[in-house]
């Protein structure tokens, strides 16, 4: 069994992906009513993406409720670039047997303008290959660490990721424009339910996981997130997958 988070669908294709070559099945930590029987699992994964260079709180919340067992274990974090010590603290969360980084597209648009249309065709089919090679690996069980950490793994993903934990995911840069039309999809959509309607508006609270589905996918753009985001693209995988690989 796999179980994923995801914000933009990365991880969640990752996850699909995976468990067509496994034979796995990928559940959705969020979507999960009750915790499915681990007693007889062969194998347990874990998908999720890299926030500042750390675990997202949802799935280290997630993991602490996970009985241990004597299954193999692995881990893969999705990244836009690297992704420190992630996979390291993690497993001192959930020990795994592997670890492994798969670079895509990166969707944190509130820092940076994301990937162009090449670079994330480029991603999407490199994550492709490496998810055979993982794919193999696990067949065989064998134990791996191939995670690409970068420069000042240990300062990014103490530090920083302490600060972006404590500080930064604060939502009160977000902000709607006029062309929101109070579909309300951003609400229903919101793993962290921290978006609600007023007067058919979308307002958030104080706190979320800053996951960037909101700003991503609401249909008008109409999401903004301070001054950063204005004329920026927007991104999520759904719009560079086949009707077969839709998640
Ligand atoms: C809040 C936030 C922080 C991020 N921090 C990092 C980071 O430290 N290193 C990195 O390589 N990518 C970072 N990213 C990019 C994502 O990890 C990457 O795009 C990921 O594949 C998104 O997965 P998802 O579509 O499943 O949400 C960050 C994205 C967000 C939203
Ligand atoms: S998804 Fe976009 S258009 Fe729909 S309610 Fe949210 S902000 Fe408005
Ligand atoms: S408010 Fe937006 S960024 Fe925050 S958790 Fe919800 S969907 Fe993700």
């Amino acid at each position: 069994m796999i179980f994923y988070f995801s914000g933009t669908g990365n991880s969640a294709w990752v996850a699909r992906q995976l468990a067509r070559l496994t034979g796995d099945v990928a559940y959705d930590i969020t979507n999960l009513n009750e915790q499915p029987d681990m007693a007889n699992a062969k194998q347990i994964g874990f998908v999720f993406p890299v926030y500042a260079w750390g675990v997202p709180e949802i799935m280290a919340e997630f993991v602490k409720t996970l009985p241990k067992t004597q299954a193999f274990t692995f881990g893969i974090c999705t990244c836009g670039g690297d992704a420190g010590r992630t996979m390291k603290r993690f497993s001192k969360l959930y020990p795994l047997s592997s670890s492994y980084s798969l670079l895509m597209p990166n969707n944190y648009i509130i820092s940076s303008e994301p990937d162009g249309e090449d670079e994330i065709l480029r991603k999407i089919t490199a994550a492709r290959e490496e998810l055979d090679r993982i794919a193999q690996e696990l067949r065989r069980q064998v134990r791996v660490y191939r995670v690409h950490e970068g420069a000042l793994a240990g300062v990014k993903s103490h530090l920083v990721n302490f600060g972006f934990n404590k500080f930064a995911r604060s939502t009160k840069s977000f902000f709607v424009e006029d062309s929101c039309n109070g579909c309300g999809q951003c609400a229903r959509n919101c793993p962290a339910s921290a978006i609600s309607l007023r007067d058919g508006m979308p307002v958030w609270a104080a706190q979320c996981c800053q996951c960037l589905r909101c700003i991503n996918e609401c249909p008008q753009q109409a999401i903004q997130y301070g001054t950063s985001t204005a004329g920026r693209r927007r991104y999520t995988i759904r719009a560079y997958l086949p009707q077969d690989e839709q998640i």
